[in-house]
């Protein structure tokens, strides 16, 4: 019998959870150890060695990198068995490579696939980010306002005053305009050191991770993989892709991109019908982090699938032996 060739997101949504499971047992024993570069190695090879253990005929678009300066899991990479349906894969085997060295909150592993040609081939440069949760009208908030404008717009269509709402955004000097607006606003300011994927997946649950919305720059393939999050989750994100010399800009027109100023919207970032999966790495609001007893280690992961909204919670205690 021959493999299915459509994109069965109900059965492959369990090989994804144990994709970003294994990714997420390799790092364990790399958190907290100050060596971001191990940890990021080993969320790799096992996330590589899994995928290839799925029948699908996957291409990597949002990676590790460009072939030249990745080795696995680079942009364009085949994976699985070949056998099954033509799928685009989006990546990231450790989200927060420094929170995970220096075992600080919201580490994840993530990976999402979708059918072939469902995703914004973006490549690795930074992109500016405005997200929010779901419930809102489309639009009520855009990376065309200013941060004072998206404060007062959020609440309003909260129904709430601007110091009722917490923005969270990456602590980095290029930001501390866009703090120093919102601040005046009166609003709160979730500051996170790394790891804006899960940043912008707090705005979806803001009744349990109390934040509304998430603003500012940061990866470019990361703004895929949380557009591809908010797609399962519900809410909005807005993302322009950031230039900051010809070589990025080579980079855009290498993965077809030629309109540089445009404002892709979550749906035109992740275009189709995707399956998600994140495990935790180091706890935090979202996913408790991996635990480690004498025996076990047990991880948490999110899975979840866009077409029916469903949201899974999976908590795997893997035996470190075999049981005698
Ligand atoms: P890594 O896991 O690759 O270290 O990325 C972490 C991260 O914080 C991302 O979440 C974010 O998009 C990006 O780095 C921000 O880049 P920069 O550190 O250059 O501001």
């Amino acid at each position: 019998m021959s493999a299915p060739s459509i994109f069965d997101d109900r059965m492959l949504s369990l090989g994804l959870a144990r994709v970003a499971e294994q990714a997420a047992i390799a790092s364990a024993k790399l958190v907290g150890r100050g060596d971001e570069k191990a940890a990021d190695q080993a969320a790799v090879n096992a996330m590589r060695e899994q995928l290839n253990l799925l029948d699908i005929a996957g291409v990597v678009v949002i990676g590790e990198g460009e072939r030249d300066e990745a080795p696995m899991l680079y942009i364009g990479e085949e994976v699985g068995t070949g056998n099954g349906p033509a799928v685009d894969i989006a990546l990231d085997p450790l989200e927060g490579t420094t929170l995970t060295a220096k075992d600080m909150p919201n580490a994840l592993t993530v990976i999402s696939m979708g059918p072939r040609g469902s995703m914004l081939h973006a490549p690795d440069v930074y992109m500016d980010k405005l997200a929010i949760g779901p419930g809102f009208e489309e639009g009520v908030v855009s990376l065309e306002m200013t941060p004072r404008e998206r404060v007062e717009a959020l609440a309003k269509a909260k129904g709430c005053n601007p110091d009722d709402i917490t923005v969270c955004i990456l602590e980095r000097p290029r930001h501390e305009e866009m703090i120093g607006q919102v601040r005046e606003t009166g609003a709160a300011i979730r500051l996170i050191t790394d790891g804006d994927v899960a940043g912008v997946m707090h705005c979806a649950e803001a009744h349990l991770t109390g934040i509304d919305m998430y603003m500012g720059s940061g990866g470019a393939p990361e703004g895929v993989l949380a557009a591809s999050a908010l797609k399962c989750m519900g809410g909005q994100i807005q993302g322009r892709l950031l230039f900051r010399n010809d070589d990025e800009r080579g980079r855009a027109a290498k993965a077809g991109i030629t309109d540089l100023d445009k404002i892709y919207t979550r749906d035109e970032m992740v275009t189709e019908h995707v399956i998600f999966a994140a495990t935790g790495v180091t706890g935090g609001t979202l996913l408790p982090g991996i635990k480690r007893e004498v025996g076990y280690l047990t991880t948490e992961t999110l899975l979840m699938r866009s077409k029916t909204g469903s949201v899974r919670r999976m908590i795997y205690r893997n035996p470190t032996k075999p049981r005698g």
